[in-house]
């Protein structure tokens, strides 16, 4: 890896329950910011709103990066950005063209390659740590069940098995640069996010709890939210905690 200090404290496991879940128990106890966790095989994976995240044993990169940044709780969901465009950048070290479906998918065409977790311990004021959980669907020839229409790994796209490590170093040295932007020039991320976004300027229906708001996904403000334009020019921001949200096409 070529960081100052992302992933240069690794600690990897064969069996994990979560890699998120393990990297916050060693986040309690101190453990350095860029400390990265891995493991072969995670038992039961979790997605953002309660969902699952499915990977099967050593076809797929499970990670957790813990990050002790300096910025103020509201702005953590700019790292999510961060990684998603270091994730974007090492895809296309591999040929693959990934895109980003706010906030946290990365896409190729309609199929989620990877997905991204973030979890924040914070007080009032300060940030104490933040977990970035990072899914890839690396060398999985083939997926089953609903997820053979909705997933897409690095082989399938490229037709040849790469090594997990390979893509370890890649998306942790892309993101480590991204990082940097987080704190100091947060324009030029989202200048870069726009340019691979999936969902800018397109319809959107975005799902809160029992009701649906139809509009086109008009721009992203500096906490990482989406703002949303109605036919009646009305507009209004929604948080991804929330939400979920769909594409027309
Ligand atoms: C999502 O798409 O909803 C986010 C998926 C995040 C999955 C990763 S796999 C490594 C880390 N550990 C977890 O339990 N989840 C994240």
């Amino acid at each position: 890896m070529r960081t100052d200090y992302c992933g240069q404290n690794l600690v990897s496991f064969l069996e994990l329950e979560s890699t998120n879940f393990s990297a916050k128990e060693l986040a309690k106890v101190g453990y350095p910011s860029g400390t990265l966790v891995l493991c072969d095989h995670q038992i039961s994976g979790r997605g953002r709103r309660g969902k699952n995240w499915i990977s099967h044993p050593d076809e797929g990169i499970c990670m957790s990066l813990i990050l002790r940044p300096k910025i103020s709780p509201q702005y953590a969901a700019r790292y999510t950005i961060a990684v998603a465009l270091g994730v974007c950048r090492a895809m296309n070290t591999f040929c693959v063209d990934a895109k980003i479906k706010w906030p946290n998918d990365i896409v190729v065409g309609r199929k989620k390659l990877s997905g991204i977790l973030l979890e924040c311990a914070a007080s009032s004021s300060k940030l104490d740590y933040i977990i970035i959980g990072i899914g890839i669907n690396v060398n999985t020839e083939c997926f089953y069940g609903d997820l053979s229409e909705t997933a897409v790994s690095i082989r399938q796209r490229t037709g040849v098995k790469i090594e997990r490590e390979r893509v370890i170093a890649e998306v942790i040295n892309a993101s480590e640069l991204y990082f940097e932007l987080c704190e100091n020039d947060f324009d030029t991320l989202m200048t870069e996010y726009r340019s691979l976004s999936v969902v800018l300027n397109q319809e959107v229906s975005i799902i809160k709890s029992t009701e649906t708001f139809n509009g086109v996904a008009y721009g992203f403000d500096e906490y990482g939210r989406i703002i949303v334009k109605f036919k009646d020019e009305s507009s209004q921001i929604f948080d991804s905690g929330d939400v979920s949200l769909r594409t027309k096409q």
